[in-house]
């Protein structure tokens, strides 16, 4: 019987419209596994599911999001995994089947990416080659524990709906008009408004806690100092860090990437060694390497993308050498919202003995982060890209990493004792952070990752896949639009052009309308080139977005594409 209220009906109510929304969805896919945008079970269903599980029945299994999944016929694995292994191995797989294909299957199981994974007979391309689509689940979900739920299983987890209300309400910015229309804010890949609360927190701060930090015996140094190591063990919890010390604050993604640089790199690169870059990149991503190849003599060498704007990971893993000192890759591009597979690619590069950064700044708005399970080396991410301040961003280092690093700033807060002869240096994290930091901003940080926890990181991410799925579909609607690479998934933004109409009108076109999205080069040039644009348009979603603000964006766009051409 269930134990939490489900109803027996619910429970075949549920198995049912997995089922029948697995035959629909792919009826009209090639691949079988899960077309794009990815097909979405119907709400009845998805008010059953619970976020951080994969459902599972024996015909079909549908994730979080409201994606199914299935086999291919009747005699077929549901099995993103090589045939005849065994699955456990493959824990990483997301949905792997736990029988051989031509049995019965009464169940399948959903795995959760395991710590352990590297020490098992692990063959990444086996899986990649079947498709870097089968890794999404467990990427999406990495919080989501391992279920086994028999087809007629009458134990189903507590159901829990992953619909959001809408956010709107909590943003002041967004309670206004622009050029008389209500505001449709889809720029958020390159900043989030902010909430009331973060706001509050900030204003808090300065109204009655505001000192310095660390350095005074009075009361509100003290309250200064606790508010702002309580943000830092709030920006561990959510990352799931093992340490506060792994946590460093710095003015965002830049700084961080440029922190890492600077000191890991020169202490640890050398003529001759490669830095492995993908064709996604941000610059902020670039440069900073860029520079310490100039001063150290090592070699900047680019992953490929294929077609589609997905990671070509056979090309990545022949790069690989023991050369290869460091694999620097975004989460998720900021221009065309590719979710790059990233723990696999740390697990192979782990193998060459590389270090990994994860340019984490459009993924962790979105998408549950879990450093541990993501096993990267750095992670790095900006505020105000999570509905806190500009101004603070964080890097993640594994703590025997960050001990070994040198000091890339000197001045005050990062020593332990100062001669005019040498200096001591302070224990971690302060020997990264020289001077006075941004303290009400790390505040507003601790306030917007706790806000977002409210709200739930599953939901977050289903209501970023419900509302992309909407945007794929209308933008399809818009004659003469076209996407900018399609890639298996895609995360909070996309990129598009249309005929007649140069991206930079494009976005005065729909300011008039109130609609504010990002036209350019997003700072990803070598990403828009290899598609054969200079600019795109990218429309990019945050928490507070809504059907309505998708609607207006394509009614825009088709009132543009079906207007006159103006005369220049
Ligand atoms: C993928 C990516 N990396 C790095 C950055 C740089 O972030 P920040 O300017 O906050 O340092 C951005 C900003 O758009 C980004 O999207």
């Amino acid at each position: 019987m269930p134990t939490d209220g489900r109803t027996p009906e619910d429970v075949s109510q549920l198995d049912a419209l997995v089922k029948s929304a697995f035959i629909d969805a792919l009826a009209g896919s090639d691949n079988h596994v899960i077309p794009n945008p990815p097909p979405v079970i119907p709400s009845e269903a998805r008010d059953l599911l619970v976020p951080g599980r994969a459902i599972v029945g024996d015909q079909a299994a549908v994730d979080t999001m409201g994606r199914a999944f299935s086999r291919r016929d009747p005699s077929d694995a549901l099995d993103p995994l090589p045939r005849g292994r065994d699955s456990a191995t493959y824990s990483t797989g997301g949905i792997a089947a736990g029988r051989e294909p031509g049995q019965h299957w009464p169940e399948l199981n959903a795995f959760r990416l395991s710590p352990d994974f590297p020490s098992g007979p692990f063959d990444p391309f086996s899986v990649a080659e079947r498709g870097q689509r089968n890794l999404l689940p467990a990427i999406m979900f990495p919080d989501a524990v391992p279920v086994v739920i028999p087809s007629h299983a009458t134990d189903l987890p507590h159901p829990q709906s992953p619909s959001s209300p809408s956010l709107r309400a909590d943003f002041p910015a967004l309670d206004q008009d622009v050029h008389g229309q209500r505001l449709v804010w889809l720029d958020s890949a390159a900043t989030t408004q902010k909430p009331r609360e973060v706001i509050d927190a900030v204003s808090h701060f300065y109204e009655s806690d505001n000192s310095n930090v660390h350095r005074a015996a009075h009361e509100l140094a003290a309250r200064a100092t606790d508010a702002y190591e309580g943000a830092r063990r709030t920006v561990q919890r959510f990352l799931g860090a093992r340490s506060h010390k792994e946590i460093i604050f710095a003015r965002g993604t830049t700084e961080a990437i440029n922190l890492v640089a600077q000191s890991w790199g020169r202490a640890n690169v050398r003529a001759g060694d490669v830095i492995l870059l993908s064709h996604l990149e941000h610059h902020s991503n670039i440069v900073p390497w860029q520079l310490l190849c100039e001063a150290t003599g090592a070699t900047i060498r680019v992953i490929p993308v294929n077609d589609a704007g997905d990671i070509r990971l056979d090309a990545y893993e022949a790069m690989l050498s023991p050369r290869v000192k460091l694999v620097s890759i975004p989460h998720v591009s900021n221009a065309l919202g590719t979710l790059v597979p990233v723990e696999p690619m740390v697990q192979m590069a782990h193998r060459y003995g590389a270090r990994v950064l994860v340019d984490g700044a459009q993924s962790v708005a979105h998408i549950p982060v879990n450093v541990l399970m993501m096993g990267a080396d750095f992670f790095v991410f900006s505020g105000h890209k999570i509905y806190a301040p500009t101004g603070i961003g964080v890097l993640y280092g594994r703590e025997d990493i960050l001990e070994e690093m040198p000091p890339w700033q000197g001045g005050g807060s990062m020593i332990e004792d100062v001669t005019f002869e040498r200096s001591t240096y302070a224990q971690l994290p302060a020997r990264f952070e020289a001077g006075t930091p941004s303290l009400g901003d790390a505040v507003g940080l601790g306030a917007a990752l706790d806000y977002v926890d409210r709200v739930g990181r599953a939901t977050v991410a289903a209501h970023d896949q419900r509302l992309m799925a909407s945007l794929l579909a209308g933008l399809a609607s818009v004659p003469g639009l076209s996407l900018v690479g399609s890639p298996i998934a895609r995360v909070g933004a996309v990129s598009f052009v249309m005929a007649r109409h140069e991206p930079p009108a494009i976005g005065q076109y729909l300011n008039r309308r109130g609609i504010a999205v990002r036209a350019g080069h997003h700072c990803a040039q070598p990403i828009l080139r290899r598609f054969g644009h200079e600019t795109t348009v990218r429309p990019s979603l945050g928490i507070y977005n809504d059907e309505s603000d998708i609607a207006a964006l394509v009614k825009a766009l088709r009132d543009l594409a079906e207007s006159k051409p103006r005369r220049s």
